[in-house]
């Protein structure tokens, strides 16, 4: 048999005759699916929200003060951020994913969009809200988000770590919960959703019992205008996309941020 030939990351998006790049192609980024939060990835992390120079992430919005307001922890290939960017054009957003190939995919598909929305309308601003940081949520959260500059958190999907020894592994765990309650705001959402009851349940359980959380139910985010962040968080990431061909169910639960008294 001979010899496949492996493409890279930076081979990985084609151009065209216009000098235009494709789409990146998710085969060509291909990794193991577990990264462990554990190790030590030899990643480089700002040693605070304040050293991040964030017009080099959003160069559209340079002097413009912003800094993310929504975070998508463990985005994966970046569905959920593709989805809501022109939603919330003028909302920034960063993803956040451990595995190095999956978040270089991400940062060429958002380059590539990008580009092509340039093209199409030379004064658009599309897809310039969103970027990807590759890093560990779990250990750098507060060295990229200051304190309740959040107004949405989510967590779609998240690896289940079914065994019981691996449920410190989990992203939702009681010893995290105050680096997500102090990067959201009063009034911030945190949104989860799976596929995997038992990970549903523990997630519930968990941040219902925070006492800087409380469950606020699908309909009352409805009727505050988040319809449109929950229709994504249901349907627009790859994860959830599988779920669906697979004839899986869907749980989600939401939290509020509420006020320290
Ligand atoms: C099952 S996937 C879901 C991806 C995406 N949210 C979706 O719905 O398609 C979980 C993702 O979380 C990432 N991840 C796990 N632990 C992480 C951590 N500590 N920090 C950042 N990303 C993490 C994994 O690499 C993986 O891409």
């Amino acid at each position: 048999m001979g010899k496949r030939k492996r493409t890279t990351a930076a081979t990985a998006t084609t151009t065209t005759s216009s000098d235009l790049p494709l789409l990146p192609q998710k085969k060509h980024y291909r990794q193991r699916a577990h990264a462990n939060p554990f190790s030590d990835h030899s990643l480089q992390y700002p040693i605070a929200p304040h050293a991040i120079d964030w017009s080099v992430h959003y160069p559209a919005f340079s002097g413009t003060g912003k800094a993310p307001e929504f975070a998508d922890v463990g985005c994966g290939f970046g569905g959920l951020l593709i989805a809501l960017a022109p939603i919330f054009p003028d909302t920034l957003m960063l993803g956040m994913e451990i595995r190095v190939q999956v978040s270089q995919y991400v940062q060429d598909r958002i380059a590539a969009l990008r580009v092509t929305g340039q093209a199409d309308d030379p004064d658009s601003t599309s897809y310039q809200n969103v970027s990807i940081v590759r890093a560990n949520a779990m250990k750098f959260l507060p060295n990229y988000f200051s304190k309740n500059s959040l107004s949405a958190l989510f967590f779609l999907f998240p690896d289940p770590h079914f065994k019981s020894r691996k449920h410190k592994a989990r992203i939702i765990s009681p010893t995290l919960l105050a680096e997500y309650a102090y990067v959201l705001r009063p009034g911030g959402i945190v949104y989860t959703i799976t596929d995997v009851k038992d990970l549903h349940d523990w997630m519930r359980v968990h941040l219902s019992a925070f006492p800087l959380f409380e469950p606020v139910d699908e309909e009352t985010l409805r009727s505050e205008g988040k319809g449109p962040i929950i229709d994504a968080v249901y349907t627009s990431t790859e994860e959830g996309k599988k779920v669906e061909r697979n004839g899986g169910e869907k749980w989600l639960a939401c939290f509020r941020r509420i006020e320290c008294h």
